[in-house]
């Protein structure tokens, strides 16, 4: 089992008031988020259309936390220097999306920057193998990637801990993130099973709670 004090939280935005967006942001970094996790969503890849580099540009003005960007958009080569540029500090894309994978992790880590893979809940742990000695982040989806607030595919669980078994293996530093349906409920299961950077969407932006009593509630389902 991972030491739970180098679990990290990475609140998504997707379901946050993007009226206020900058002060969303800042409640998480006051809250003691990890870093900000941004969802970039093209209507083809998955069926939702969200945002694209001139959010990334604000958000980066608005916290000094790392930005996380997760890419779930077709030929993700193409923008890759934008976001960076944009400000992104992590780039994940979908090994779904990507026919030369090497090829797109190497490009990242030209352009200076950190990079993951991501894999939908059907897509095998096996795809990543050849790349994992050269990525910093895996990320498990743990529900179908478009939206916020789904449920938590049961399943997952162990797909996390295999995956975490083979990144021993392979790449022991490497990050594994789960992303989808993770809340007070969830969380303590998937760091059990290996991940050690938890996407929380809207367990922290919700009607329910204030961002820092979300993200509190959330450490202290770790706690146990
Ligand atoms: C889903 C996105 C997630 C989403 C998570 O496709 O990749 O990052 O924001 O939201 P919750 O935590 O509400 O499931
Ligand atoms: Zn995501």
């Amino acid at each position: 089992m991972l030491n739970k004090q180098t679990t990290q939280l990475a609140p998504s935005i997707l379901t946050a008031d993007f009226g206020a967006l900058v002060s969303e942001i800042q409640a998480a970094e006051a809250g003691g988020a990890d870093m900000i996790h941004l969802d970039v969503m093209d209507g083809r890849f998955v069926p939702n259309i969200t945002f694209g580099s001139l959010i990334i540009e604000t958000v980066r003005r608005a916290t000094r936390l790392p930005l996380d960007v997760h890419l779930m958009i077709e030929e993700p080569d193409r923008y890759l220097e934008e976001f960076v540029r944009a400000g992104a500090d992590n780039i994940t894309v979908q090994v779904e999306t990507c026919l030369h994978l090497y090829r797109t992790v190497q490009r990242v880590h030209d352009l200076g920057c950190r990079v993951g893979v991501a894999l939908n809940p059907a897509t095998s742990i096996e795809t990543v193998r050849e790349v994992l000695p050269i990525i910093d982040r895996v990320l498990v989806m743990t529900v179908n990637p478009g939206f916020g607030g789904q449920k938590f595919i049961e399943t997952s669980t162990s797909k996390i801990r295999r995956m975490r078994r083979l990144q021993t293996e392979l790449n022991p530093t490497c990050d594994l993130q789960v992303d989808g349906g993770i809340n007070t409920q969830t969380i303590a299961d998937v760091v059990d099973a290996g991940a050690n950077v938890l996407v929380v969407g809207s367990a922290v932006y919700n009607k329910e709670g204030t961002v820092a009593d979300n993200i509190a509630a959330l450490r202290k389902a770790l706690a146990y």
